[in-house]
């Protein structure tokens, strides 16, 4: 059958190889870990990225910050986010053993020059033949600043206006070079069109660049801007320059009320909501019956040591030490952050809301998400879909490599039957997503319109 659905489903990894769960990587075999001390292991990120495209996602995300990821040595020395591959260095090697799986790297704008990045991304653009995307982030950690020759992060403020006008001057460069440029005629001995590349000179406050480019047009045009704004500066930012949004919305409500407030946005712009893709976050924790997810939730819980959690708290909210406070105890006051600020706003009210104690806090935050068998999970899918509040979703396994085996064998089978998703393929990840191209031919420099 050749039917395609008006709206399809689509499901986006969070690719790490040893689960997202802050204790995943102590999880032993017999529970369907095992892949403790693979975070750098090549063969098996190949495997997974196979196998994730066997199955039918649509794209591979890999997320990252250009420091260590969290300052407190204590906490980072009982996790596996103290080594990580570079995402582009990875997805390059990916691109080249996979064939339809989109590619989504991270790249700040905060620490990173608008050149090097176009250049990158239609890199791998062309490596891949048309899967990459680039996740627009403006950097959270404030560590990164110092590998950086700064002495402190950008103010939340600031990085955004820096990302505005990086986010110009990337799409820019691309645009720098027509898709018509390069006739490569052996006869008439012309290789590249004159007048199908122009300079860019883009002159911003915080960025410049001249331009053109040196690598032709990225198969897709642009390589899919993906981006997770969620402040009011970073959901406008994400209203101007996203195509898939990741949000990370509680409650079905919570879900509605985002989307709602996006799409307002999106019009505010003049963009139609029905270009851009939004995909919550999905961690699933799964078992055969409801109490054996739980029972494996509270047994990957009880593998957080109390420093982990102490730190999964501080290293979201901000400036304040919580060494020696009492984990029982509820959430102290806390002093306006200059990270994410709507994750540590999301983090207060959260304890405030439920009455959560630090420990409970913590817990909820480590990585796991929501707990159930593949029809309470398929359910859960379904019932957001069909909502319209999410249009796919960003999953991340808590750990590896059974909790993403479960999701595969248990619940994508089970969407399929319900009509729900099924594994669909484009020429491009533009494609895959159902997102359009922007083409720009030699005549459209010189402003001639068909
Ligand atoms: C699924 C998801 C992935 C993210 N990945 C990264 C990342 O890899 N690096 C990073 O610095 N920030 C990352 N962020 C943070 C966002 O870019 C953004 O800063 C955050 O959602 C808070 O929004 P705000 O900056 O508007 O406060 C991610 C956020 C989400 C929801």
């Amino acid at each position: 059958m050749t039917d395609t659905p008006t709206r399809s489903l689509d499901f986006g990894v969070l690719f790490g190889t040893s689960g997202h769960h802050l204790a995943g990587w102590r999880v032993g075999p017999e529970r369907g870990g095992g892949n403790a001390g693979k975070e750098l292991d090549v063969a098996e990120a190949i495997r997974l990225a196979q196998q994730y495209e066997r199955a039918g996602l649509s794209a591979l995300f890999v997320a990252d910050v250009v420091s260590v990821w969290g300052e407190h040595l204590d906490s980072l020395s009982r996790t596996t986010r103290a080594s990580y591959f570079e995402p582009l260095t990875l997805l390059s090697a990916l691109a080249a053993v996979t064939e339809r799986i989109g590619l989504v790297a991270t790249a700040t704008t905060s620490y990173n020059e608008p050149f090097t990045i176009a250049r990158k991304f239609a890199s791998l653009d062309h490596i891949s033949h048309g899967r990459a995307g680039w996740n627009v982030v403006t950097s959270v950690v404030p560590l990164e600043a110092g590998n950086f020759g700064r002495d402190a992060h950008y103010g939340h403020a600031e990085r955004y206006a820096r990302a505005e006008e990086f986010v110009d001057a990337v799409t820019g460069l691309w645009d720098t070079v027509a898709d018509d440029a390069f006739p490569r005629d052996k006869v008439s001995g012309i290789y590249v069109d004159r007048a199908g590349r122009r300079a860019l000179d883009f002159r911003g406050e915080h960025v410049s660049t001249a331009g053109p480019l040196n690598i032709s047009r990225p198969p897709q045009g642009h390589p899919v801007i993906f981006q997770a704004g969620a402040s009011e500066t970073g959901r406008a930012f994400a209203a101007r320059v996203g195509e898939v949004i990741f949000a990370a919305p509680r409650t079905l409500e919570e879900a509605r009320r985002y989307r709602e407030g996006l799409d307002d946005a999106l019009r505010a712009v003049g963009r139609a909501p029905a270009d851009v893709r939004v995909w919550p976050g999905l961690s699933p924790i799964i078992g055969s019956t409801h109490e054996e997810a739980a029972r494996l939730r509270d047994e990957l819980n009880a593998l957080l040591h109390e420093d982990v959690l102490r730190r999964v708290i501080q290293d979201n909210v901000g400036d304040v030490d919580f060494s020696g406070f009492d984990l029982d105890a509820p959430l102290p006051e806390l002093p306006e952050s200059n990270r994410s600020r709507s994750r540590a706003d999301g983090i207060v009210a959260l304890a405030r809301e439920e009455g959560l104690t630090l420990r409970q806090l913590a817990l909820r935050w480590a990585g796991g998400g929501i707990v159930g068998t593949p029809d309470e999970i398929a359910d859960h899918i379904q019932e957001w879909f069909e909502a319209g509040v999410a249009d796919g979703f960003n999953l991340a396994f808590p750990y590896l490599p059974g909790g993403a085996d479960a999701f595969l064998e248990d619940v994508l089978p089970e969407l399929e039957r319900r009509g729900i998703w099924r594994p669909h393929y484009g020429a491009t990840l533009r494609d895959t997503l159902g997102l359009p191209r922007p083409d720009l031919t030699i005549a459209d420099f010189a402003g001639v319109t068909a």
